[in-house]
């Protein structure tokens, strides 16, 4: 049995300019899917995986993420003075005990692998979690990176979440080719970044949950930048191939593509309909609404 997975690593430095201009100010992870930002529904689920240790790889304009994983002085004696114990609660309880943050800053935008190596030396020579916040995955009983870590603590190797796409849509991912090793988990053969259509070798699509062994930073920082002179985390992956085994796991769970307009809203109607507070209340208001249009000419 190998040690688990304490160390998780959020790649928040992008710009977001698909959600412009709503995140030129403002972290496209600090979008919020109904009243929790991306950032946190991707803490809870390393939390609720286990982990202990969340690396942020942030850039200028990131600040609210820090604030937003700090305590918040003025903010919770104001709660605290006007008796609101649920709110004070829920503001406290964004980071649980026991759990810490780093922030390492990426200087430049050079891609995903080169995120990954800029949290180098706080990841250490452990494996670790990659978490995309853009890919918000609803994983049910189970959540998408518990079910990897559990995989992990008897496997001990790489893993990649993966799920089957549209064959149009192969170039805006990472795909991979793998045999298969047991349900819903394959050996990856090849992997390669956002191929077009007609050259992917299948539709078996990377999304945002990775473990990784440490040997992947010896090979990020040989790697010169690829397309556009980025450092690509699936390039570092394929080089891994050659001497380590990578699996790719088909994680159960519905996966939001939040980094997509369309993905976001999707989430945030599906996230709104079974809200504790708000779910009955939104359905009912979607329904009018459906059947008012269907009967608008
Ligand atoms: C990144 C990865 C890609 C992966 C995707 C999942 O791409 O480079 O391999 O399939 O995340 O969301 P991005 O969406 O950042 O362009």
């Amino acid at each position: 049995m190998s040690a688990g997975i304490t160390k998780a690593v959020f790649p928040v430095a992008g710009l977001g300019s698909r959600f412009l201009p709503a995140t030129k100010a403002n972290p496209k992870e600090m979008l919020p899917i109904v009243d929790k930002p991306l950032i946190q529904y991707a803490v809870e689920e390393a939390v609720a995986a286990g982990i202990t240790q969340m690396i942020f790889v942030t850039s200028s304009n990131k600040r609210a993420i820090e604030d937003h994983f700090d305590r918040s002085y003025e903010l919770e004696q104001e709660l605290e003075q006007r008796g609101k114990k649920d709110l004070l609660a829920m503001v406290r309880g964004i980071l649980p005990r026991g759990v810490t943050c780093a922030y390492v800053r990426q200087p430049q935008a050079l891609g995903l692998g080169h995120a990954v190596l800029c949290a180098r030396d706080v990841v250490g020579e452990h494996p670790f979690a990659v978490i995309l916040a853009d890919d918000l995955i609803d994983g049910g009983e189970r959540n998408c990176l518990a079910q990897m870590t559990a995989l992990y603590s008897r496997l001990a190797c790489s893993l990649i979440a993966v799920e089957q796409i549209p064959a149009a849509d192969t170039d805006k991912y990472g795909i991979v080719s793998s045999t298969p090793l047991e349900s819903g988990l394959g050996r990856v053969t090849a992997i390669v970044e956002k191929p077009a259509p007609a050259k992917a070798p299948s539709t078996l699509a990377v999304v945002g949950r990775y473990i990784l062994t440490p040997g992947i930073f010896g090979i990020l920082e040989t790697l010169g930048g690829g397309a556009h002179g980025e450092i690509q985390l699936t390039d570092a992956i394929a080089k891994l191939l050659n001497s380590e085994q990578v699996l790719a796991y088909r994680f159960s769970g519905k996966r939001y593509d939040c980094g997509s307009k369309l993905g976001y809203l999707e989430a945030t109607v599906e996230y709104a309909l079974r809200h504790p507070h708000l779910g009955r209340e939104f359905s009912a208001y979607l329904d009018a609404y459906c059947a008012a249009r269907k009967t608008t000419p």
